[in-house]
């Protein structure tokens, strides 16, 4: 692949705008200038970068990194500040319009402030005494964003660094409640679509492979509820115990939704846990216009939901959802022998994975307050039109589409084998890289495609007219 150019630094410190050095911890008795000079000249740096993206490329070229060893003494302000610099010349550049490879959106405003915030409250998550306020908010927030996807009243949940580790959570949390916490042969059941996470949280959890059965997807990349029921019943004859069965809102390549209503039939008549990995699409179900998308989210026993994928609440944004929260408790409660009992609902170290963990919770509600449920339909109506127009400008005999409901596409040209597949993905990708259009690469069903990930409020109608001329020529 070729490398592209290094790019000069975009906003270096200028001599002028220099800060004085400062003490290592902020003082505790006075407000501090010299920290908050830091904090303004890191912010201006940061908001300088944000503001150049456009005149970037979005996968940047590979540039210089500062040393990492310590040195004898501390450093300067400037000298970090320069340093970080060298960083941000390397890093992907989201808010770049033509940044669409991906489900990694450009930062909302009020999330970055709250990152800031939440890094200088420096709580912890781990147990109230520590996060009496955050924890509270966290509750209270997963509380209401659960009743705002359909889960009835009471239901709620709790906050997790990644989708992956929200569905390792889920499953945990479900094999804990059917009783099958010591059962070797358990089974898992989700689409030949779903997430690798689900592999993962297999072999955390310590059952084989073979214990996540695929059922296979209908034309549309969706869950087939038929073979669900065949593989049920299957299992049901032979008293193979079922830990979950994990419906997926938003698949990665394509965005499909498998048919959550079905699904949920199939699991209240089998007595089986319903775990919708919404990690792309539960966010649609905050907005009346959207709701349709993922009909039947209200059904699940527990939602992954990753706000961080297409809200633009910075990374990491991922909740588990639960009708039933308590179940949590019950799966993850160990007491803290070392820690003041909880006050109010329960520690945050108690009712899931991690014991250690930031208040992400800050960064959300800042986030979706800043969008409001106008803002939050307005990015959800931008990506779908994107998508529509996307497919659109795209739609002719040599290429194959394949889209959802949701705000993906992926496509590749008609009649290729794999290794012409593999050979025009890398040619195309790299062709529209040199527009400034960054799209992905993903492998499905055996061949190459590029795929669009339609949530970047940058791009524009313009964009994606280019994609498709660039596309067009391709085949
Ligand atoms: C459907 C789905 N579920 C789960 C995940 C995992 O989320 P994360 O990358 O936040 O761990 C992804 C990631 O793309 C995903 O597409």
């Amino acid at each position: 692949m070729p490398i592209p150019e290094p790019l000069p630094l975009a906003s270096a410190p200028s001599a002028q705008r220099v800060c004085e050095p400062f003490g290592a911890f902020p003082a505790p008795d006075h407000f501090d200038a010299e920290l908050a000079a830091f904090l303004a000249q890191s912010c201006e740096q940061l908001a300088r970068w944000l503001g150049s993206a456009a005149f970037r490329t979005p996968l940047p070229a590979l540039s210089v990194l500062p040393d990492v060893e310590l040195k004898a003494t501390g450093m300067a302000p400037e000298q970090l500040l320069a340093d970080l610099q060298l960083v941000m010349d390397g890093a992907y550049n989201p808010n770049h319009p033509g940044a669409i490879a991906h489900l990694d959106p450009p930062p909302l405003a009020a999330s970055i402030a709250a990152d800031l915030v939440c890094a200088g409250l420096n709580n912890n998550l781990l147990a109230e005494e520590l996060s009496p306020s955050l924890s509270h908010l966290e509750r209270r927030l997963c509380s209401w964003l659960a009743e705002q996807l359909g889960l009835p009243t009471g239901s709620g949940g709790v906050a997790a660094s990644g989708g992956t580790l929200s569905n390792l959570t889920a499953l945990v949390t479900a094999r804990r409640s059917a009783g099958l916490g010591t059962c070797s042969d358990a089974v898992v059941l989700a689409s030949a679509d779903a997430h690798v996470s689900l592999m993962k949280a297999m072999a955390v959890m310590g059952l084989p492979e073979e214990a996540l059965i695929a059922i296979p997807t209908a034309a549309d990349g969706a869950m087939d509820p038929e073979q669900l029921a065949f593989q049920l019943d299957r299992l049901r004859h032979s008293g193979t115990p079922v830990i979950a069965v994990v419906a997926t809102a938003g698949t990665t390549v394509r965005g499909a939704v498998d048919p959550l209503h079905p699904i949920a039939d199939l699991c209240r008549n089998h007595g089986v846990w319903l775990h919708v990995d919404g990690a792309i699409g539960a966010v649609f179900g905050l907005s009346d216009r959207h709701r349709h998308r993922v009909a039947g989210l209200e059904r699940a026993d527990s939602i992954t939901v990753n706000p961080q994928k297409l809200l633009g609440i910075t990374k990491t944004s991922s909740l588990l959802l639960l009708a039933h929260p308590h179940c949590l408790h019950h799966a993850f409660a160990t007491g803290l022998p070392y820690m003041e009992p909880s006050w109010g609902g329960g520690h945050g170290g108690e009712c899931g994975l991690q014991g250690t963990r930031p208040g992400e919770v800050l960064k959300l509600w800042l986030g979706l307050r800043q969008l409001g449920r106008s803002g939050v339909a307005d990015v959800l109506d931008g990506a779908i039109q994107r998508r529509r127009n996307l497919e659109q400008l795209l739609a002719c005999d040599g290429l194959e589409l394949r889209g959802g409901r949701l705000h993906l596409l992926a496509f590749t040209p008609t009649g290729l084998d794999q290794d012409q597949a593999a050979r025009w993905s890398q040619a195309t990708r790299q062709a529209l890289l040199a527009e400034g259009l960054m799209l992905s690469r993903p492998l499905y069903g055996g061949r190459h495609h590029l795929k669009a990930v339609l949530g970047n409020p940058h791009t524009q109608p313009s964009h994606l007219q280019r994609l498709a001329e660039v596309v067009h020529a391709s085949i």
